[in-house]
């Protein structure tokens, strides 16, 4: 890994008296996408809220080498940390034009004026969008509205995008073209954190896999060496892979 661009130390978040993740470890490298897997529950979101600031954690989150610690989420998403949650909120009023142009906003205040370049390149990457840039995004069908919530995160041009479950309840061609889009996301530098329960496609675009159960890294490395690994492929692929 040449330079790491996200770093998560010895992290742990606790609901109240509750623990939900202990002590958690994890590298994301430039332009690398990592995916993180496990079941309901195993802490996959909470992990992605403390990472963004939203959640209170003990441990450290380290982005382009400075530690987040006491940062607000506004200033992390403002160094080019972004997280895509797995609720698809839009302003279903406005267009979906408008509801890019807002992933925009913050740059924007910061003097950069290349938001109409930047929604090109998105429009690039989703002709789906494009088609429908004065449509009401309340009027979007779910598949859109996931590229949509994807193409707002990256009219803000971060470095690091988090993902959590891009897929989740989208039918399978659909999910074939995000998963595409996320895998060449790499060729613009962007790294890509993934949760996913969809564990084959997941591993399939990353470059390095992690498995999250009950709030702890159980197993990683390498994406390939994860999905040939037989307790994975057991859990989370769907039965022990044929020997070939
Ligand atoms: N606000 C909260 N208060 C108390 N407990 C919570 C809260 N949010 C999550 N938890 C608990 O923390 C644990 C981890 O939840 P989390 O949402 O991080 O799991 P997940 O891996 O994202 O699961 P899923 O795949 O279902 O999205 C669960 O036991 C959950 O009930
Ligand atoms: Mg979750």
């Amino acid at each position: 890994m040449s330079s790491v661009a996200l770093e998560v130390k010895d992290l742990s978040v606790a609901y109240g008296k509750v623990e939900a993740l202990h002590g958690a470890n994890l590298k994301v490298g430039a332009g690398q996408i990592v995916s993180v897997i496990g079941p309901n529950g195993a802490g996959k979101t909470t992990m992605l809220s403390a990472i963004i600031g939203q959640l209170g954690s003990k441990g450290s989150v380290v982005f382009q080498g400075k530690s987040l610690n006491g940062t607000k989420v506004e200033r992390r998403v403002a160094g080019g940390l972004s997280l895509v949650p797995e609720k698809r909120e839009l302003f279903s009023t406005m267009t979906v034009e408008d509801n890019l142009l807002m992933g925009a906003y913050a740059r924007h205040n910061r003097g950069e004026r290349d938001h109409r370049q930047t929604m090109e390149e998105v429009f690039q990457r989703f002709p789906r969008l494009k088609e429908r840039r004065q449509q009401l995004a309340g009027t979007l069908s779910g598949g859109e509205r996931a590229m949509l919530v994807l193409g707002r995160a990256l009219m803000g041009k971060p470095q690091v995008l988090l993902l959590d479950e891009p897929s989740l309840g989208l039918a399978p061609l659909i999910v074939k073209d995000i998963f595409h889009i996320i895998s060449d996301l790499r060729e613009s530098g962007v790294a890509v954190l993934l949760v996913e329960q969809n564990a084959r496609a997941a591993l399939q675009i990353s470059d390095y896999g992690y498995v999250l159960e009950t709030g702890a890294v159980v197993l990683e490395g390498p994406s390939r060496n994860l999905a040939d690994d037989p307790r994975v492929a057991e859990t989370y692929l769907g039965g022990a892979k044929r020997p070939h």
